[in-house]
């Protein structure tokens, strides 16, 4: 029985070697910032151009993958997962499949992912106004792509009450000296 087990063992570790799709699809996650989700992948150094992907995502807990349409059978190596993956109390995976010229193939999937927790927030926005003796800054809201219940689209104030903004004003003597004039 165990020389069978071993053989068996042997067999399998062959069988492997002979299509290792394992490099065919790398580095497969997601890249948040502002609550924008794109799934983004690598592909191996020397992997041929006719390589296609394909995604799928699913909602944690739930048992079916979903087919994400516009990113089935691409070239690209992204994939637009900001609405399907939008609500801020829910955990996602996504996968993609490669399959290269030669009918190799290969899926990999994200860790979970939940935007409120991976989300890279990102500098907003601010407008200067130089006046007379002292400066405006003014600090633009930022609006995401999540939607309110009522159709409005949240600003990362909304989502982030405690947000806050250290702000640097750095003094150009250029500007100072065209100033003076
Ligand atoms: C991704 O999709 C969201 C929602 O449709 C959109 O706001 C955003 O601009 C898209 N981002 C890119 C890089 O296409
Ligand atoms: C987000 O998911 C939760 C839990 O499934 C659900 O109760 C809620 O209605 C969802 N929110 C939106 C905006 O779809
Ligand atoms: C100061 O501002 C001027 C005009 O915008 C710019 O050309 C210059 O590079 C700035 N200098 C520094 C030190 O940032």
């Amino acid at each position: 029985m165990r020389t069978l087990l071993t053989i068996l063992a042997a067999g399998s570790l062959v069988a492997h070697n002979t299509e290792d799709t394992s490099n065919l699809l790398q580095h497969v996650k997601f890249q948040s910032s502002n609550f924008e989700n794109i799934l983004t992948w690598d592909s191996r150094l020397e992997s041929s151009a006719d390589t296609v992907y394909s995604v799928q995502y699913k909602t944690y807990g739930e048992g079916e993958w979903l087919v994400k349409e516009g990113c089935q059978q691409i070239t690209r190596k992204s994939c637009n997962l900001t609405m399907e993956t939008g609500n801020l109390t829910e955990f996602y995976y996504a996968q993609v499949t490669a399959i290269d010229g030669e009918g190799q193939s290969a899926t990999k999937m994200t860790d979970r992912f939940n935007s409120l927790q991976h989300t890279i927030i990102k500098p907003p926005d601010v407008t200067c106004i130089p006046k007379v003796r002292s400066i405006q800054m003014i600090v633009h809201p930022t609006y995401t792509p999540i939607h309110a219940k009522n159709g409005h689209r949240l600003t990362l104030e909304d989502i982030f009450q405690d947000l806050f903004y250290r702000l640097e004003l750095h003094i150009n003597d250029t500007y100072q000296m065209v100033n003076k004039w």
